[in-house]
């Protein structure tokens, strides 16, 4: 494991291709992280062709995106046309919702809203799962399960504590009894290992604007073959059929594999797409050396070395954490509670420090800070955030 991290050259990672890291602290990649130049490039590129030459190399575009709907399919070990482009979890989320037939969702207690906002909408009955220490154990997802529970929606990494839920088994739970798993990877997607066949996984979406760092615009949508079986893909359009160039508007045969719900069957948002393989090629060939699945797993390393680093030099104030500190539950997310947590955002925000204030749905006042690391991050940035608390005597 050392020799992975080792070899990669982190601080000449942020140098090249993290403009923004130079000019602020920048720790809130649970926010979004700042645009790397890979994606930079891929997204300039892609305007300057537009200016330059208009639409001679659409061919060329759909190609590059269809080059990394095969490397997010290594990824996640899925099949490339399994994979389709919609512009965020939301639209992603909608279309799931219309293709199944309404039945009991749960879901935990904190999760973010995009994940279940059009399940409650279209009337889905729905049921919180309740924590123990802010922790969504198996145990306390069977409580909240009964025989007419047929749909668990959940974030692979909780937004708000930075939760880190077991896949393996929460599918394993989900097989046993029958639930149709969907998980939202928002905050895990591009910094941690996913495998959807080995934590049985039905149907995932992520943005990529967070950890994957390719700006706004662009989410990825997974959804099992197999579903495909008996349903037709809920959204379609004049691209989701064979020989679309033909034009034929009697021609509304589509193909049945999620692949041709992109961008819901029109033109692509190819900007976005494109800055998206930016960051992907990076993960892979700078951070992995040329494999997908070493640079998620040197990122994953990278990112608990880094909080582990953080929470260590956390001990020397008294602070309340509520995130689970177990190795097993960790993200790149640490959240602290605090009653004064506007003042201390505020003098981080003069520091030029950035992180992110938050709230519990409920309360009225603003006391949560949340730390979000990504492999960008090094000591420097916790050290800074260390100087600060001492100022106040925290
Ligand atoms: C877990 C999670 N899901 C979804 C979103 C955003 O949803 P959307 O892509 O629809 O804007 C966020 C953050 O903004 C998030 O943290």
């Amino acid at each position: 494991m050392v020799n992975i991290i080792m070899s990669v050259d982190w601080e000449q990672i942020r140098k090249e291709y993290f403009p923004a890291l130079e000019l602020h602290t920048y720790i809130m990649a649970a926010s979004a992280s700042p645009l790397n130049k890979r994606a930079y490039d891929e997204g300039i590129n892609y305007l300057n062709t537009m200016l330059n030459h208009g639409d001679m190399y659409y061919e060329k575009f759909k190609e590059d995106v269809n080059k990394n709907r095969e490397t997010i399919a290594k990824y996640i070990n899925c099949k490339p046309d399994e994979i389709a482009f919609v512009p965020n979890v939301s639209s992603g989320m909608n279309l799931v919702a219309r293709m199944l037939d309404i039945a009991e969702i749960i879901y935990p207690s904190v999760e973010f809203p995009a994940s279940v906002h059009i399940f409650k909408r279209l009337g889905f009955p729905s049921k919180k799962i309740m924590p123990t220490n802010n922790k969504y154990l198996i145990k306390n997802i069977q409580k909240a399960t009964s025989a007419n529970t047929k749909i668990l929606i959940h974030s692979h990494v909780q937004s708000l504590t930075g939760y880190r839920q077991n896949l393996e088994k929460l599918g394993t739970f989900c097989k046993q009894n029958s639930l149709i798993n969907i998980i939202n990877a928002t905050q895990s997607f591009g910094s941690f290992d996913i495998d959807i066949k080995k934590e049985n996984i039905d149907i995932l979406i992520s943005n990529s604007l967070k950890w994957v760092g390719c700006g706004y615009g662009a989410a990825v949508l997974y959804i099992n073959q197999n579903f495909f079986s008996e349903r037709e893909i809920p959204f379609s359009g004049w691209l989701s059929v064979d020989d679309p160039f033909a034009m034929d508007n009697e021609n509304v045969d589509i193909i049945n594999h999620p692949q041709f719900m992109d961008t819901f069957g029109g033109c692509p948002n190819y900007g976005a797409l494109l800055a998206l393989k930016g960051s992907f090629d990076l993960i892979k060939e700078r951070i992995g050396l040329g494999n997908i699945k070493k640079g998620i797993i040197n990122i994953q390393e990278r990112i608990l070395w880094l909080t582990e680093l953080f929470l260590k030099k956390m001990r020397e104030f008294d602070l309340k954490i509520i995130t689970p500190l177990e190795p097993e539950f960790r993200s790149g997310i640490i959240t602290i509670e605090h009653e004064n947590a506007e003042k201390i955002y505020d003098l981080f925000i003069k520091n030029n420090i950035f992180i992110t204030l938050k709230r519990y749905p409920s309360a009225i006042k603003n006391t949560l800070l949340r730390f979000s690391f990504n492999y960008y991050n090094n000591e420097k940035d916790i050290d800074k955030v260390v100087k600060v608390l001492r100022s106040i005597n925290i």
